[in-house]
């Protein structure tokens, strides 16, 4: 492992957001949220991360107010006077702990389960009512409803703002709702809302506009994107740096600040001909800061994880590398984080003997 990390710890500026070190907590569904209320156990293991010298936390997925939303009871909401009470203890212990943290606004689409979620009766929502390709098992959002969502993004995050969050980050990744815009594999609309690349990244640009018009300015605005989906991992949104361009440059003017790629592992090209991954092409053809993830710290990718499987350790010198040329801004860290609170301080400590291999156990407990 390397001794010379501190490229992880140079603070960050952006706008409105000022952290302390490079390292970012990636969002985890963790489901101990009962009636969508985070209490006490929620905010002492976000509080935590921070006290482990986490720079930034990105929560979990937490829904909109849309009762259709979410696919179960136990994930976190982000509206109504109980939840919003509970993500003011959590920012509260957050910020008291040094940390800075980010709520991650979600709609899942018609990835939920409606016989298992919450209001069985109604039918899961999405651009083309497909599940996958080809497989259709709802109607189309009217264009009615389609506004509707956008307006209970922009509410979330003005509740976020009011509950005292540093930011928000739009869940656009692993093909939940805004992510079945994206990608023509869940969207053949033929109106404005699909189609052209332009016209399947509309719902996530007028999100954008729509939370920058409710909040400031200056209020961070985050996007998390993926081009595999959890219907396809070998899908792509973008083939070439070309159509990535074409994908990214709306979203970048609609007020994104900064990009969150979402990937298995950082350390992959995305494209030929480059050493680039999806944060470091992303940064290059926008111009904003990004955030890279994926295996940071660990040998094997997280989807594993939902099986139970471990991952051993792996040496973070090429991410540091990365880091150093600018290829990307931030670094996301999942499972490492969730297994220990104290990574980040063990890695800037050289705590070598310290670190922990991940263990699918670790998802049993909120820890
Ligand atoms: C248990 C678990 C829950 C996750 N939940 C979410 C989620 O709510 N939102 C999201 O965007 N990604 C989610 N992810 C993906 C992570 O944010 C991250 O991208 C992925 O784990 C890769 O990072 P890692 O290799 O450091 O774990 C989840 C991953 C795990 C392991």
């Amino acid at each position: 492992m390397t001794n010379n990390v501190d490229a992880l710890f140079k603070p960050f500026s952006y706008k409105g957001l000022t952290l302390k070190n490079r390292i970012a907590m990636a969002p985890m569904t963790r489901e101990f949220s009962p009636d969508g209320i985070p209490a006490e156990d929620v905010a002492g293991y976000y509080r935590r991360r921070a006290e482990g010298g986490t720079g930034l936390i990105i929560t979990e997925g937490t829904t909109i107010n849309d009762p259709v939303a979410t696919m179960s009871g136990k994930i976190p909401e982000i509206h109504g006077v109980k939840p919003m009470a509970g993500w003011e203890n959590v920012v509260k212990e957050v910020h008291a702990a040094g940390g800075k943290i980010m709520p991650q606004l979600w709609h899942v689409g018609m990835a939920r389960n409606p016989s298992t979620a919450p209001f069985p009766e109604l039918p899961s929502v999405g651009p083309s009512g497909l599940i996958q390709p080809g497989k259709k098992v709802a109607e189309p959002l009217t264009a009615a409803q389609i506004e509707n969502l956008i307006e209970g993004f922009a509410l979330a995050a003005v509740d976020a703002k009011k509950a005292g969050f540093d930011g928000v980050e739009i869940h656009g990744a692993h093909g939940y709702l805004v992510d079945q815009f994206f990608w023509a594999g869940t969207n053949e609309r033929t109106d404005e809302w699909g189609g052209s690349m332009a016209n399947r990244g509309r719902f996530a640009v007028e999100i954008i506009k729509a939370i920058r018009a409710a909040t400031d300015p200056d209020f961070p605005i985050v996007l998390r994107y993926s081009q595999w989906k959890q219907q396809d991992y070998a899908a792509r949104l973008a083939t070439t740096p070309q159509l990535l361009e074409e994908f990214l440059a709306p979203l970048a003017d609609a007020g994104v600040d900064i990009f969150h790629c979402s990937t298995r592992r950082y350390w992959e090209p995305e494209f030929e001909n480059s050493d680039l991954n999806l944060a470091g092409w992303t940064k290059k053809l926008t111009g904003k800061p990004t955030i890279t993830v994926g295996s940071v710290g660990l040998n094997g990718d997280f989807f594993g994880a939902f099986a139970g499987k471990n991952s051993p350790t792996r040496a973070v010198d090429d991410l540091v590398e990365r880091l150093e040329k600018g290829e990307f801004d931030l670094v996301g860290v999942g499972r490492a984080l969730l297994q220990d609170p104290e990574w980040s301080n063990k890695i800037r400590d050289s705590r070598h003997e310290d670190m922990q291999e991940y263990s699918g156990d670790a998802l049993a407990t909120l820890s």
